[in-house]
């Protein structure tokens, strides 16, 4: 299994045509870009959209965060297998069982599997919230590293956090085990909804393995032009 650094373009659009045209502009580029679909376009346009973009010549983190009974997420995971696609993702919420379940459906008969990471909490949940809402009585750094353990217990290959996690998390899970992180935005660009942001570069210095990056590179005037910055400032020191 490949286990490398690299800047996944979250592609949040509503239709094929959309992502098509956006994809088209990156055409030129050697090394095709790293998309993450969601659930917004894969329930509009369904499994025919991954395969159009796998045809293309991208890597795809399929982002539908599953969570439901281990069963359930077991035969789903089968499913999603035979996309090929690189990279999906469950809640770590569902419990290890379930990440197990998940892991079982998702692993082919030879062996091959896409990668599997867990969402620890989503960036846009506060401590305050989990705690009065969800009943998590818990820090929100200790129930990150709580999920982690469990995402690594059940065999998965890391999680989805924001970058300024990606230290703990390594430090609980270990070097190799991956940091997938939202929340990125260029120096004295707006945030948007995110709230906790990071830039590229400082996402590096965190050690986060791979960083999902929407709007600053879908929204900006020159998205080719913005993408290689976000490869420049996020790989250039892992690549010397
Ligand atoms: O446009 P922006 O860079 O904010 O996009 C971030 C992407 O990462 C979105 O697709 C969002 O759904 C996803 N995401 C996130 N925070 C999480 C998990 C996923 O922002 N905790």
């Amino acid at each position: 299994m490949r286990m490398n650094k690299d800047v996944i373009i979250a592609c949040d659009f509503s239709s094929g045509g959309e992502v098509c045209d956006f994809l088209g502009l990156f055409r030129e580029e050697a090394r095709k870009p790293f998309v993450k679909i969601g659930m917004e376009l894969f329930y509009a346009e369904g499994p025919a959209i991954v395969r159009e973009i796998k045809r293309r010549g991208h890597r795809v983190f399929l982002d539908l965060k599953l969570h439901d009974i281990p069963n359930t997420v077991r035969k789903a995971m089968r499913v999603l297998s035979g996309l090929d696609v690189d990279m999906v993702n469950v809640h770590a919420a569902g419990t290890v069982a379930m990440m197990e379940a998940a892991l079982e459906g998702l692993t082919r008969p030879d062996g091959s599997r896409p990668l599997l990471v867990a969402v620890t909490q989503l960036t846009s949940t506060s401590e305050e919230r989990m705690q009065s809402e969800l009943l998590i009585g818990a820090s929100m750094e200790d129930t990150i590293a709580c999920y982690a353990l469990n995402a690594r217990k059940a065999g998965l290959d890391g999680v989805v956090c924001s970058p300024r996690e990606a230290g703990l998390v390594k430090e609980m899970c270990g070097s190799g085990f991956i940091t997938v992180t939202p929340g990125i935005r260029f120096e004295g660009a707006s945030a948007d909804d995110q709230v906790r942001i990071t830039t590229p570069a400082r996402a590096r210095e965190l050690g986060s393995d791979f960083i999902v990056v929407g709007r600053p590179v879908t929204a900006a005037p020159d998205p080719v032009a913005a993408y290689r910055k976000c490869i420049q400032d996020f790989l250039s020191c892992n690549e010397k």
